[in-house]
C-alpha cells in the first residue's frame, strides 16, 4: 500500500546569515518504499515549529548536532499509524516524536533519534501533546520546578509570556502559589496571559519600560526569572532580583538571527551582589520523567485549571514562513503546521 504514495519534504539547502530565506530550503518529492519487518509508515499530522530550529540550522558545537545540507529539516511532530511490519505500534496509533518536516515518517519502529511514542487523544487533542503535553510543556514544567525551586510566595517572571514554554511556565507556577509577571508583546498577548492563563500582571515590552514595569508589579523584587528571550529584557530583569534569586536559561531567542555575536548580560554582577545563579537547561535531560509531567498537567487541564493556547497554520507548503512568525512575534500561542487531516 506504501508503494503509491509521494513524500513531499524540506531540506535544508543552505545556512542561513541572519533570518533564514526562502532559498536556504529545498522542496523534495519522493516515494515512499515498501516497510521492511519492524518498520513504521506515519503520515505526519501536525509539525511542532520551535525556536531552537534555527539554531539547529547553524553549523557548530551544540547539545544536538547541526541539521546537514540536504537533511529533511529536524522538526518533532504529531501523526498517526498508517501501517506498521513492528509489534510496537498498530495502524491507527496517534504518535508523537521526531517527524522532520515532510508528509510521512517511515523507518525502525524503536529508532531512538526519532523517539516515537504513543499518545491518548480521549485525554487531550493531538495538539496539546505539542505543547503543554509535549516538548515545551516539559521545558517549562521542569525548568520551573527543578532549577527555578519556587516557593509558595515568591514572585516568578517569564518572559515570551503568551508562547509556548511561556504559558505553561506562568501556570505551574501558580498553581505553586507564587505571584507570577509575564513579559510579552504587545497589549493582546498580554491581556491574554492575565485574563486568561491567571497571570497576576503581564509587561507589555513593545509598549513600555520594562523595568518601569518590573518596579510597579514586582514590588518585592524577582525571586525567579524564567528567561526565553535573551537580551535586554534579561538585563532589565537582572536590576531587579532579590538574594538568592534563580534565572533560569532556557533560550534566548532576541539572538537567534544575529549576524553579530549574541549579546551577554551587561548587568551580571547583579548575581554577585545578590549570591544569585543562573543556569541553563535543556529539556531532553528530563526525558525519562516527561510522564511525571504530563500527568499534572493533564490533572489541572482536566480540572479547567490549566489552560493552553495553539496557534495552528494551514500546509506544508507553508513551512518556510510560518517557521519566521517565532521570531517576528506574529505566533499568539504554540506555533502548530498542521500537514495534514487524520
Ligand atoms: N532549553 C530548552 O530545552 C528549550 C526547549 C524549548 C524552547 N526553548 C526556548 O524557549 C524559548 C521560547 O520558545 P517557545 O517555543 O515557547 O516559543 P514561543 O514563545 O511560542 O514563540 C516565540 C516568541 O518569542 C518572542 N520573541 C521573538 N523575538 C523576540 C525578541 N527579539 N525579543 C523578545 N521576544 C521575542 C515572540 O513573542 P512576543 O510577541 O511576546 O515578543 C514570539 O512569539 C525560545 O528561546 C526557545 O529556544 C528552550
Amino acid at each position: 500500500m506504501s508503494t503509491s504514495l509521494m513524500n513531499q519534504q524540506f531540506r535544508l539547502a543552505a545556512r542561513p546569515v541572519g533570518m533564514p530565506k526562502p532559498g536556504d530550503w529545498s522542496c523534495t518529492t519522493t516515494p515512499v518504499r515498501e516497510l521492511a519487518d519492524g518498520e513504521v509508515l506515519i503520515k505526519v499530522l501536525y509539525l511542532s515549529l520551535d525556536p531552537a530550529m534555527r539554531g539547529w540550522m547553524n553549523d557548530g558545537k551544540s547539545y544536538i548536532r547541526p541539521v546537514a545540507i540536504d537533511e529533511v529539516m529536524r522538526a518533532g511532530g504529531a501523526g498517526v499509524v498508517v501501517e506498521s511490519k513492528s509489534s510496537k505500534f498498530a495502524a491507527g496509533d496517534m504518535v508523537c516524536g521526531g517527524t522532520g518536516v515532510q508528509q510521512y515518517w517511515q523507518g525502525a519502529a524503536d529508532d531512538k533519534t526519532a523517539g516515537f511514542y504513543k499518545v491518548d487523544t480521549s485525554r487531550a487533542p493531538l495538539p496539546k501533546y505539542l505543547n503543554a503535553l509535549g516538548m515545551p510543556g516539559m521545558t517549562a514544567y521542569f525548568g520551573l520546578l527543578e532549577v527555578g525551586m519556587p516557593k509558595a510566595g515568591e514572585t516568578v517572571v517569564v518572559s515570551g509570556a503568551a508562547g509556548a514554554v511561556g504559558q505553561t511556565v506562568g501556570q505551574v507556577a501558580k498553581h505553586k502559589g507564587c505571584r507570577v509577571v509575564g513579559i510579552a508583546g504587545g497589549k493582546d498577548k498580554c491581556d491574554f496571559v492575565v485574563n486568561e492563563l491567571g497571570f497576576d500582571a503581564c509587561i507589555d515590552y513593545k509598549g513600555g519600560s520594562v523595568k518601569d514595569g518590573l518596579k510597579e508589579h514586582c514590588p518585592k523584587g524577582v525571586d525567579i526569572y524564567f528567561d526565553n528571550v535573551g537580551g535586554e529584557i534579561l538585563d532589565a530583569v537582572l536590576t531587579r532580583i532579590n538574594l538568592k534569586a534563580r534565572i533560569i536559561i532556557c533560550g534566548a531567542i532576541s539572538q537567534y538571527n544575529n549576524t553579530t555575536p549574541v549579546k551577554g548580560p551587561a548587568n551580571y554582577l547583579s548575581l554577585l551582589v545578590n549570591r544569585a545563579r543562573m543556569e541553563g537547561i535543556v529539556v531532553f535531560d528530563y526525558a525519562d520523567r516527561y510522564s511525571v509531567g504530563v500527568a499534572e498537567m493533564a490533572k489541572w487541564m482536566q480540572a479547567g485549571t490549566f489552560k493552553t493556547r495553539e496557534d495552528i497554520v494551514q500546509g506544508l507548503e507553508n513551512f518556510p514562513e510560518t517557521l519566521l512568525m517565532l521570531f517576528e512575534g506574529k505566533n499568539f500561542g504554540k506555533l502548530i503546521l498542521q500537514v495534514a487531516e487524520v
